[in-house]
């Protein structure tokens, strides 16, 4: 902790003592004080009133522009007048009857219409639906073991719960990581058959192929890693994924949680061209409400229609969050609206990088989509393990003078990213520039300090 960044947190706990104040209190009752635990973080997480469009407001009334949305699930803003107008609609003539009625056909026409898939279920979070996904890869397969990055976050069952968060000294060779289970509670018997590979690595997952022939379900995997900031893959990368993936038999899963609503109008299939088995949807699909969904050809998901893999849920398919979907897909997630959210996304990553380079901080922006991160590493991030050591304190830095000065730059914890909803306007990414412009020059002589003391950040938690 030095001078600067302690004068921030000051700062951030006179404005919100009402914040302070809630969790405190709810602390008593529940873990953390919060309902998941990434919503934790010293000294006490921001407690929010409400929100519109672009906006919202902590309990002491202090407003801020939101970057955040719900770790991402809000590409349509905080109550999108089309979304509520749907959901209002739905409120009166019953909100779950666990039959069908029709919406689950509409909304599959829609996805099948954008991303290479030809049947879709349906479920209420990602976690959900990466779950069921390999288990439709070991089904349709008969294997049992999957690959997954390092770094990588799929949710939190046994399967993906390993190599999350790992740190040095347990996490082995880079090129060959030791699996890390990121959790106590994890059954070993599932987790043992996860197995990781390092991203942007190509020889690296064929090697896992060849050490575990004829043993590999699925490969699943974020086409852009948003568990590390924003992680772009290498050129062909993806593609030569599908290609190994098809050689050695093993289903290819799309984990398109957070880049299937957000990077394009049809998600990271369309955006990179590529064609994976399973698609993963989530976050937001649903406009603000809990939708998410599985996605595979005819003939993978004919394990499910012929009854012989199990996939079921009381709230699947509930009318309140289908009327919410399918307008979302309809009026929200358009060509257009893909349009005017990247044209804004470029002007905050351009503008962070003028920005950085006045001021001669080291650190980068990089995005897409509707998603970007201002990360604090000297170049481009290729994998966890560059992600590793990019500076803490500086981010944390960064993060409260931004809310201290009312932009809500991004979730916190430096392993997520910023998104921008159809509801922000370019005065709002004016304003988020501006702000960064007032606290650079702050960051870049705080950055300079440290250097003279000691290397890059320092990896505490
Ligand atoms: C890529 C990815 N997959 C799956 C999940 C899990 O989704 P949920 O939090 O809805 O269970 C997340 C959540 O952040 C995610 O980022």
């Amino acid at each position: 902790m030095y001078p600067a960044l302690q004068q921030e947190l000051d700062t951030y706990e006179r404005r919100t003592p009402k914040s302070r104040e809630a969790h405190e209190r709810a602390a008593q009752r529940v873990p953390l004080g919060v309902g998941s635990n990434y919503r934790f973080y010293p000294p006490y997480p921001l407690f929010v009133r409400d929100g519109q469009g672009s906006r919202i407001h902590d309990l002491d009334g202090n407003e801020y522009l939101d970057h955040n949305l719900c770790y991402g699930a809000l590409f349509a803003g905080h109550c999108h007048p089309a979304v509520m107008k749907a959901v209002s609609g739905r409120l009166e003539t019953g909100t779950l009857f666990g039959m069908p009625h029709g919406m689950e056909l509409e909304l599959a026409d829609e996805i099948c219409a954008r991303f290479p898939v030809e049947m879709v279920r349906f479920g209420n979070s990602g976690s959900e639906i990466t779950m069921h996904s390999l288990r439709l890869a070991r089904s349709v397969t008969g294997r049992s073991k999957v690959i997954k990055m390092e770094g990588g976050y799929h949710g939190g069952h046994d399967a993906v719960s390993v190599s999350v968060k790992p740190k040095e000294g347990q996490f082995g060779n880079a090129e060959h990581p030791t699996p890390v289970v990121s959790s106590l509670g994890v059954l070993t018997g599932t987790s043992d058959a996860t197995l990781i590979a390092p991203f942007n690595d190509l020889p690296a997952v064929e090697r896992l192929f060849e050490e575990h022939p004829g043993e590999v379900a699925a490969l699943i995997v974020e086409p852009i890693m948003m568990n590390i900031a924003f992680c772009m893959p290498d050129e062909g990368y993806l593609r030569g994924l599908r290609q190994i993936t098809r050689r050695h038999g093993a289903m290819f899963i799309m984990d398109e949680v957070k880049t299937g609503g957000k990077l394009a109008y049809g998600g990271a299939c369309e955006y990179f061209q590529v064609q994976p088995d399973i698609v993963c949807l989530g976050k937001s699909i649903g406009g603000g409400f809990s939708l998410a969904a599985f996605a595979a050809s005819r003939e993978v998901m004919d394990v499910i229609a012929k009854q012989k893999m199990f996939h079921a849920g009381t709230y699947n398919t509930n009318p309140v969050v289908m009327a919410a979907g399918l307008t979302t897909f309809r009026e929200v997630l358009t060509r257009d609206a893909f349009d005017h959210v990247s044209k804004l996304n470029q002007k905050l990553v351009c503008g962070y990088q003028d920005t950085v380079k006045k001021v001669g901080l080291i650190a980068y922006a990089d995005g897409a989509g509707a998603n970007g991160a201002l990360m604090f590493y000297p170049h481009r991030v290729r994998n966890y393990r560059d992600w590793y050591h990019v500076d803490e304190d500086i981010w944390t830095h960064y993060w409260f003078a931004m809310v201290n000065r009312g932009i809500l730059a991004q979730p916190y914890w430096w392993d997520e990213q910023w998104t921008i909803s159809v509801q922000h306007t370019e005065k709002d990414i004016d304003e988020h520039l501006q702000v960064f412009e007032e606290i650079a020059p702050a960051l870049a002589a705080a950055q300079e300090e440290r250097m003279t003391v000691g290397p890059l950040g320092t990896h505490a938690s």
